[in-house]
């Protein structure tokens, strides 16, 4: 993915909403052509490569808002859901720029015949078309978040920060939190308790790849990126998991 992509993600992280009406009918094979070369350009959290498909939502006998498909993640352990739902962000970000809305579905699953891929379990998808409205927020102001201030103490990162606080959750939770040491961004995600452990968890990785990707792509979008990595022994915080960290040359 060039830089100027990659700004253009930037960008739409202060636009973007969820699309839950969208027209019928597929896209065009021009259309088509757009969404497959965004597919192939994914830059992935580590370098890895993660398992994404594009398939008509009628095939896959998912139905949301007459949205005329899907896009489905693969994924083994919980550290490929992880990379593999930064990567379904990255694509709705993508497909937003290219004037598709999306929508992530948690509990939505493909039928028989599309639960497997390369011998990969199907993990979480989200839903995309084109909208009969608009499928862009004009103001962030229009963005329904906590202020900076409830998931960060970290007072001098702004503009890399505002992009994760933007970043959307399931029902809207954002139970991130940030915090710094040196010119280290740690990602930490809130814990579930116990009663809705098993049905909540995998939407946290969810939020946690999301998160990432906002940051991800403000730090490289702002070109102060080092690099992306998981610590071992970092401090603990009361009610919150660490989950990576992303390292920045400078805050922004
Ligand atoms: C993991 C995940 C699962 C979601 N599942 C649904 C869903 O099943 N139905 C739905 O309408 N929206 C779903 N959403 C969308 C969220 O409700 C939405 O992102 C959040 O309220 C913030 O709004 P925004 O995306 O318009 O900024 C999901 C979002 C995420 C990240």
């Amino acid at each position: 993915m060039e830089n100027s992509e990659i700004q253009g993600l930037y960008a739409e992280i202060f636009k973007r909403m969820s699309v839950r009406d969208y027209r019928p009918g597929e896209p065009d094979g021009v259309d088509f052509e757009k969404i497959e070369e965004g597919r192939k350009s994914l830059i992935s959290l580590d370098g890895s490569t993660a398992l994404l498909r594009v398939i008509p939502a009628e095939k896959a006998g998912v139905s949301f808002g007459h949205a005329p498909y899907c896009l489905c993640s693969y994924a083994k352990d919980d550290e490929a859901r992880l990379k593999a739902s930064f990567l379904l962000q990255e694509m709705s970000l993508y497909l937003s720029t290219r004037g598709f809305g999306s929508c992530w579905l948690g509990m939505a699953k493909p039928k028989n015949g599309f639960l497997e891929h390369e011998s990969l379990p199907f993990f979480k998808l989200l839903v995309f078309g084109k909208a009969p409205g608009a499928h862009r927020r004009e103001r962030v102001s229009q963005f329904k978040r906590k202020t900076l201030s409830e998931i960060t103490d970290i007072q001098n990162c702004p503009k890399v920060l505002e992009a994760v606080r933007l970043a959307p959750s399931a029902m809207n939770r954002q139970g991130w939190r940030l915090c710094a040491e040196g010119t280290k961004i740690r990602l930490y995600m809130a814990n579930n308790n116990f009663l809705v452990k098993k049905l909540m968890d995998p939407l946290t990785i969810v939020d946690a790849g999301i998160a990432l990707c906002h940051l991800w792509t403000a730090a490289r979008a702002l070109g102060i990126f080092r690099a992306s990595y998981k610590e071992e022994g970092v401090p603990h915080i009361k009610g919150f998991s660490y989950v990576w960290t992303i390292e920045l040359t400078e805050f922004k």
